[in-house]
C-alpha cells in the first residue's frame, strides 16, 4: 500500500464551521481563532467567505475579520466567493486564494446558490478569469458528490462533468465535498480515482462532514487512492446552512492523530490544535466533536 508521505489540511472551521453558527459571533473572537489557528503552522486556513449577508449573516465581517488577523507567513488565506462582488471583496480583503462553489446536485445548486450548475459555471467564468488576472489562486469546491440531501444519489459521472467544466475555467485545486456525510469508502475510493482519471491527483481534495462518521474512513480511502489534499475542522464545527441534515466536517484533532499516527506529515503542532479546539467549544458553549481532541485534553491536563 502506498500512501501520501506528506498531506496539506485545509483548516475550514473558521468558515465552513463558523458560518453555521446561528448566534453572530463577534468578530474579534473569529479574528482570534484565526490567529490561534495560525499559530498551529496550517499551510491553508479558510478565514471568510464573501457571499450575500442575507443569505448567511455570520460572515458579512470578512473584511473586517481578514483585516485584524495576524497572517503567518506560509499560510495560505482563503475566502469563498460566488460572484464578482464577493471576488472584488475578497481582492480587496487580501485574499490569497479564492474558492468558487458549485455542486453536482441541481437541487443543491438551487438551494445553495439560487441557480443552476449550468448558470452557476456561467456566472463563475468571468470571476475565474478576473481571479486569474489578479494572481490569486483559483479553488473550487463541490457539493454533493456523494449524494444529495434533496437528490438522492449523485452519479459519478455527474461530479466528472462540474469538474471537467471548473477544470476549463482554470480551476486549480478542487475539492471533492461529501456536503452531508453520506459517502462510504469503497464509493469514496471510486469517486477519488474517476476524478483523478480526468485532473492531477495533486489537485483533487477531500472535503469530509462527519454526519454518519464515516469521514475518517473515507480519508483513508482517498489516501490509499493517492489523495493529499483534506478539509477539517478544529472541534469539528462545520455545516451549511443550506444542507439539510449537514452536521460538522471532521474533526481536525482526529485527521492529525491518525495522519501522525501512520507517519504521515502535516506540519502542524496537534497540541496547538488541540488547545485551540478547547478554546472554541468554550466559546462556543458546548462539548468539541473531536474524539482525539477530547482524549488528548483531558491526557494532558
Ligand atoms: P441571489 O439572491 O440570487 O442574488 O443570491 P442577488 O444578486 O439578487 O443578491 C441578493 C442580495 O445579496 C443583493 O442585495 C445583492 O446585492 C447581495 P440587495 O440588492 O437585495 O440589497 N449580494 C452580495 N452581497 C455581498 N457580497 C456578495 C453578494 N452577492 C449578492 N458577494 C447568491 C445569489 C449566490 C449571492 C446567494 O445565493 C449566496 O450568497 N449564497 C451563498 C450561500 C453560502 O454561503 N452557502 C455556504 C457556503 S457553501 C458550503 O458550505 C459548502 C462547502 O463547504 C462544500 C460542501 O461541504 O459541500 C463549500
Ligand atoms: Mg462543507
Amino acid at each position: 500500500m502506498s500512501l501520501p508521505t506528506a498531506v496539506k489540511i485545509v483548516e475550514v472551521s473558521a468558515r465552513d464551521g463558523l458560518q453555521n453558527e446561528k448566534q453572530f459571533l463577534e468578530t474579534a473572537l473569529k479574528i482570534e481563532f484565526i490567529n490561534r489557528l495560525s499559530a498551529a503552522g496550517f499551510q491553508n486556513i479558510e478565514a471568510a467567505s464573501f457571499v450575500s449577508p442575507k443569505w448567511v449573516p455570520q460572515m458579512a465581517d470578512g473584511a473586517q475579520v481578514m483585516a485584524g488577523i495576524t497572517r503567518r507567513a506560509d499560510t495560505i488565506y482563503s475566502a469563498l466567493i460566488p460572484n464578482l462582488r464577493g471576488f472584488e471583496a475578497a481582492l480587496a480583503a487580501g485574499a490569497h486564494e479564492v474558492v468558487i462553489f458549485g455542486a453536482a446536485s441541481e437541487s443543491f445548486s438551487q438551494k445553495n446558490i439560487n441557480c443552476s450548475i449550468a448558470e452557476s459555471i456561467d456566472r463563475f467564468a468571468p470571476v475565474a478569469q478576473a481571479a486569474l488576472d489578479a494572481g490569486l489562486r483559483l479553488r473550487a469546491s463541490i457539493s454533493c458528490t456523494l449524494g444529495c440531501p434533496y437528490d438522492g444519489e449523485t452519479s459519478i459521472d455527474t461530479v466528472l462533468d462540474v469538474v471537467r467544466r471548473m477544470r476549463d475555467l482554470g480551476v486549480q485545486e478542487f475539492d471533492i465535498a461529501d456536503t452531508i456525510g453520506v459517502g462510504t469508502p469503497l464509493k469514496t475510493a471510486r469517486l477519488m480515482e474517476s476524478v483523478a482519471g480526468i485532473i492531477p491527483l495533486h489537485t483533487i481534495a477531500g472535503h469530509f462532514h462527519d454526519t454518519y462518521g464515516q469521514a475518517l474512513a473515507n480519508i483513508l480511502a482517498a489516501l490509499q487512492v493517492g489523495v493529499s489534499i483534506f478539509h477539517s475542522s478544529v472541534a469539528g464545527l462545520g455545516g451549511c446552512p443550506y444542507a439539510k441534515g449537514a452536521t460538522g466536517n471532521v474533526a481536525t484533532e482526529d485527521v492529525l492523530y491518525m495522519l501522525h499516527g501512520m507517519g504521515i506529515q502535516t506540519g502542524i503542532d496537534l497540541d496547538h490544535v488541540v488547545q485551540t479546539g478547547a478554546w472554541i467549544s468554550d466559546q462556543l458553549g458546548r462539548p468539541t466533536s473531536s474524539r482525539a481532541g477530547k482524549a488528548l485534553f483531558l491526557k494532558n491536563s
